[in-house]
């Protein structure tokens, strides 16, 4: 037992489709390399107080790939929180950082990979820092990591997004409404923007680009006057209101994360507002996170796990595996973690404005005349949420 060789995995942060894909990917290319394999479990927790895992093996995994969530549980906001807002760093509990090295050298680990977005990867550079061997695998539905073309779950969570606007799209055209489907994300527009191409969205409003109300309206409106009698918009949980807040869904504290949500109602109110045009709003949510991983995602998991492990053989600590078509390579984890917006000018972009999707953002006075603005500051709280002012962007750990 003491002289095996022996690494350990955990899956950190909110569940995402392909985490299975990657635990199944590390427990067969670690075969593959002489490797025994235990997973700890819910995250970060089980690493101590107390020392939680289980073996993983063929027999185990098998069966695993394209199921949903992780076989080791997660956690989101336990003792280990590294991050508070955008790239804003929290000091480990040096305690905590103590008993994890010890459990490592215990039970013999040369590597532990953990499976994380951009919080749970701060954990692990910090573990880095204090000569824990970690190396890192980029997990999110919100594709906001650095260094990586696509981080797995993106395109699970944009599949279901895009479903929903099929499905929105027929009730939109019977009923001559207007649509607003809010999608995940936080602070970065990924999903709106392909959900958006995708599913024939026509206005798509993401925290990178700023929109007013009088841009929306009139796409809407000029939709009508080419005789499109509805409207399907995309809009992120993270976008930002016209007057700079978010809308959220609990009041704001200083050192506390911000959970998003409700600007679609907030959207949806105001649209019918100013144009007196039926309007409903859905929130997608946690479907997006739940179910199986698409054949992508399926893939970009088990390769992140194989080459994880590489990771592990070859000695690079303190890396996280990285997709940069069409290779896979590692960069320190300390350069993944800072945010990776949607570049406004970037090719999706210009292809979407190409196609006549309105960001919100080219309004021109309009030829009629709207219901006045009800003032420039953005009151209404949507059905849960209140409106909240920026205060530097927000961030929690996935
Ligand atoms: O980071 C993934 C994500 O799903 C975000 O898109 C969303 O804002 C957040 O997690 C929701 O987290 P929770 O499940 O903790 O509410």
């Amino acid at each position: 037992m003491a002289n095996c060789k022996r690494i350990g995995i955990l899956t950190a942060g909110g569940d995402c489709p392909g985490l299975n894909a990657v635990i199944r990917g590390v427990v067969k290319s670690a075969g593959t390399h002489g490797y025994e394999v235990i997973g700890f479990l819910k995250g970060y927790e089980g690493l101590v107080d107390p020392v939680t895992f289980i073996p993983l093996t063929h027999k185990n995994t098998t069966g695993i790939l394209s199921q949903g969530g992780t076989i080791l549980g997660s956690t989101n906001k336990g003792r280990f929180a590294a991050t508070v807002g955008v790239n804003d760093r929290l000091e480990l509990d040096p305690e905590l950082v103590a008993g994890v090295k010890t459990t490592v050298e215990q039970l013999n680990l040369e590597g532990l990979i953990c499976v994380g977005g951009d919080g749970s990867l701060a954990v692990a550079q910090q573990f880095h820092e204090q000569g824990i061997p970690v190396v890192g695998v980029p997990k999110t539905i919100d594709n906001d990591l650095s260094s990586t073309a696509f981080t797995f779950g993106f395109f699970s969570a944009v599949f279901c997004a895009t479903d929903a606007l099929d499905r929105l799209h027929t009730t939109a055209a019977s009923h001559e409404r207007v649509m607003v489907l809010e999608v995940m994300g936080r602070h970065a527009g990924w999903i709106a923007l392909y959900a958006g191409t995708a599913g024939g969205g026509d206005v798509i409003l993401i925290p990178e680009i700023p929109w007013t109300f009088e841009g929306v309206c009139q796409a809407i409106i000029q939709r009508e006057q080419r005789g499109k009698k509805f409207t399907l918009v995309v809009v992120a949980e993270g976008a930002e209101l016209p007057d700079g807040g978010f809308v959220t869904q609990d009041k704001q504290e200083c050192q506390k994360q911000v959970r998003l949500g409700g600007i679609g109602a907030f959207v949806a109110q105001e649209i019918e507002r100013r144009l007196g045009k039926e309007t409903r709003t859905v929130v997608l949510g946690h479907l997006q996170r739940g179910g199986a991983p698409t054949t992508f995602d399926r893939v970009l998991g088990t390769q992140f796990g194989a080459h994880a492990v590489r990771l592990i053989v070859e000695r690079k600590f303190g890396h996280m595996v990285t997709y940069q078509p069409p290779d896979m390579n590692a960069v320190p984890i300390i350069d993944a973690i800072t945010l990776a917006s949607v570049c406004p000018n970037c090719s999706a972009v210009q292809a979407a404005r190409a196609l006549g999707i309105c960001f919100g953002d080219d309004y021109r006075e309009l030829p009629f005349k709207c219901a006045p603005a009800k003032g420039e500051s953005a009151v209404h709280r949507g059905a849960n949420g209140s409106a909240t002012k920026k205060r530097g962007r927000q961030r929690q750990s996935t």
